[in-house]
C-alpha cells in the first residue's frame, strides 16, 4: 500500500492550527473540518500535532487494543491534581493502582449492584417530578440545568452516602461548586503555559483549595460511613469493604477519594447531556415522542415504576441508544499507540496508507462515527429510533456506536446512566406532557469536558397523579 500524506488546514508557524477551532464549541470546528477533509485530517496546536479519524473503517483500526491505548489529555492531565490515578484519569499501562480499583469496582457497577441502587434512583426522580410538577405549566424549565440537579443528587447519593438535595436549593452544593472549580480550573490550566500556573495567583490560589475541599469532605465522608457502617450495597460501602481478587489489596482511603470526586465528575454531566437532548429529540420528532409515551401507558400506566419495569421498554431504550448516536455527550476520545504492545514507528492507519508519530494523539470523532454513511446510511442525520431496536442493533458491525469509550478504558458507568436515565424518561413521560418553550428552537451546542444543548428550555404539564 502506498502512504499518502495526512490532509489537514495549514497553520501559522509558532501557533499552528489554534485559528482554526472555534474557542466556545471545539467540536464545531472538528466536525466541519472532517466534512471538508475526509476521514482523516491532522491539526497541529503550539507545536503538537494530533490527527483526528471519523471513519468506522479507521475508528474500528485503533480500537484494537493490542495497538492502541487510551491518552490522557493534558485536560485529564490537569484534573488528575483533583483525582490522581482514579479510573477516568489513571495512565494505564504503568500506574497498577488503576488495575486494582477496576478489579474491585468493576463487580459494584454490575447488573445485580445496579438493581441494588433502583430506590435511590428513584428517590430522586420524583424529587425532580414533585419539581415539576409543583411549577405553573407555562413556566419554562431550563432543562440541562434540572437534569444536572438530577444526576449529582443520584450520584452523590449512591457513591458518597450524601444528599446535595440541589432540588431544595437555588445555589448548588459547595462540593458541587468546588468540583466546577476543579474542572474548568483544568481546562484553563490546560491552555496556559505552565509557568503561569505556579505563579501565586487569585486564581491558582482558588484553584488548590477548591480541591483541598474536594478531598477534605470526601474523607469525611468516608471517615463517616467507617465508623457508622451500614448494610448497603452501594458504590461507597463497594470502595471501602471490596478487595482485589487477584492480589487481596483494597482501596487506600485517599484512592477511595480519588474515585468519588471522579465518580462525580464523571457520572453527572454525561448523563444529563444525555437526558437534555433526548427531550430535544423527542419534542422535535412527534411520532418517537408519542411512540415512548405509548410504550410507558401500555407497560407501567399510572403505577409506580419498579426496577423490573427497566428490561420491558424497548423503545425508550432504542431511544436513547439513537440520542447518543446523534449526541455522544463525550464527542471526543483520545487514545494513542500503546506504549509496550506497539511495535511499529511510525505507526500505520489505514491498512499502511498512513503513518503516526508513536506518541501522536488519535482523536476520534465520534459524532462523525456516528454518522458514517456507509453504516447508517443516507438517513444517517435523522433521529429514528427504529435503527436501534434490539434486532437492529444487535447487528451493527463491532465499533460502530461508541459514546462509552473503548475496551477495558470504557465508561465503568454504563449500566448505571442506563438505568437512571431509563427511569427519568419513563417517569417524567408518565407524568408530564412536554412542549418546547420556544418552538422555533434549534439546537446549539454548549462544550465542557461535554456537550449538551445550550438555551433548550421546555414546559411540562401535569397528565393526572399517579393511582
Ligand atoms: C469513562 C461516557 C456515565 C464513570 C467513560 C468514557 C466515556 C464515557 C466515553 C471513556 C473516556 C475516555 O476514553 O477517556 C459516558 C456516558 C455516560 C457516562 C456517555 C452517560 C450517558 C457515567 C457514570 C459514571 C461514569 C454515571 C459513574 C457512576 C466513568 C469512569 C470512567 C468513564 C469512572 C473511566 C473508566 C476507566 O478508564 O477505567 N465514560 N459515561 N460514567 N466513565 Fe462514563
Amino acid at each position: 500500500n502506498k502512504q499518502i500524506p495526512i490532509p489537514g488546514p495549514k497553520g501559522f508557524p509558532l501557533l499552528g492550527n489554534i485559528n482554526d477551532i472555534d474557542s466556545e464549541v471545539p467540536i464545531n470546528s472538528i466536525e466541519l473540518m472532517a466534512d471538508n477533509y475526509g476521514p482523516i485530517f491532522r491539526l497541529t496546536v503550539l507545536g503538537s500535532p494530533r490527527v483526528f479519524i471519523s471513519s468506522h473503517e479507521l475508528v474500528n483500526e485503533v480500537c484494537d487494543e493490542e495497538r492502541f491505548t487510551k491518552a490522557v489529555s493534558q485536560g485529564l492531565r490537569e484534573i488528575r491534581n483533583g483525582t490522581n490515578d482514579g479510573l477516568f484519569t489513571a495512565e494505564y499501562p504503568g500506574e497498577e493502582n488503576w488495575a486494582v480499583a477496576h478489579r474491585i469496582l468493576i463487580p459494584a457497577f454490575g447488573p445485580l449492584a445496579i438493581r441494588g441502587m433502583f430506590d435511590e434512583m428513584y428517590d430522586i426522580a420524583t424529587q425532580l417530578v414533585m419539581k415539576w410538577a409543583r411549577q405553573d405549566a407555562g413556566t419554562p424549565i431550563p432543562v440541562t440545568d434540572d437534569f444536572t440537579r438530577l444526576t449529582l443528587d443520584t450520584i452523590a447519593l449512591c457513591a458518597m452516602g450524601t444528599r446535595f438535595n440541589s432540588f431544595y436549593h437555588e445555589e448548588m452544593h459547595p462540593f458541587v461548586e468546588a468540583m466546577y472549580g476543579l474542572l474548568a480550573g483544568s481546562g484553563a490550566r490546560a491552555r496556559r503555559p505552565t509557568l503561569l500556573n505556579n505563579l501565586p495567583t487569585s486564581e491558582n490560589a482558588k484553584y488548590w483549595a477548591d480541591i483541598e475541599y474536594l478531598r477534605k469532605l470526601s474523607q469525611e465522608l468516608v471517615d463517616s460511613r467507617k465508623n457508622n457502617p451500614v448494610d448497603k450495597k452501594d458504590l461507597l460501602n463497594a470502595m471501602i469493604l471490596g478487595r482485589d481478587p487477584q492480589t487481596g489489596q483494597g482501596l487506600t482511603d485517599s484512592s477511595i477519594v480519588d474515585n468519588m470526586i471522579t465518580f462525580l465528575i464523571a457520572g453527572h454531566e454525561t448523563t444529563s447531556g444525555m437526558l437534555s437532548f433526548l427531550f430535544y429529540f423527542l419534542l422535535k420528532t412527534p411520532q418517537a415522542y408519542k411512540k415512548a409515551q405509548e410504550e410507558v401507558d401500555r407497560v407501567i400506566g399510572k403505577r409506580k415504576i419498579t426496577v423490573d419495569d427497566m428490561s420491558k421498554l424497548p423503545y425508550i431504550n432504542a431511544v436513547m441508544r439513537e440520542t447518543l448516536r446523534l449526541r455522544s455527550t463525550v464527542p471526543i476520545n483520545g487514545i494513542h499507540a500503546h506504549p509496550t504492545k506497539n511495535k511499529e514507528d511510525p505507526v500505520t492507519l489505514g491498512g499502511g496508507k498512513y503513518a503516526l508519530h508513536k506518541d501522536e494523539p488519535i482523536l476520534l470523532v465520534i459524532g462523525k462515527l456516528h454518522r458514517d454513511p456507509k453504516i447508517w446510511g443516507p438517513d444517517a442525520d435523522e433521529f429514528k429510533p427504529e435503527r436501534m431496536l434490539d434486532e437492529n442493533f444487535e447487528k451493527l458491525p463491532k465499533n460502530a456506536w461508541k459514546p462509552f469509550g473503548n475496551g477495558m478504558r470504557g465508561c465503568i458507568g454504563r449500566a448505571f446512566a442506563w438505568q437512571e436515565a431509563l427511569l427519568v424518561v419513563a417517569i417524567l413521560l408518565q407524568n408530564f406532557n412536554f412542549q418546547m418553550a420556544n418552538p422555533s428552537y434549534d439546537l446549539r451546542i454548549k462544550q465542557t469536558l461535554t456537550i449538551k444543548p445550550k438555551d433548550f428550555e421546555m414546559k411540562a404539564s401535569l397528565r393526572g397523579g399517579l393511582d
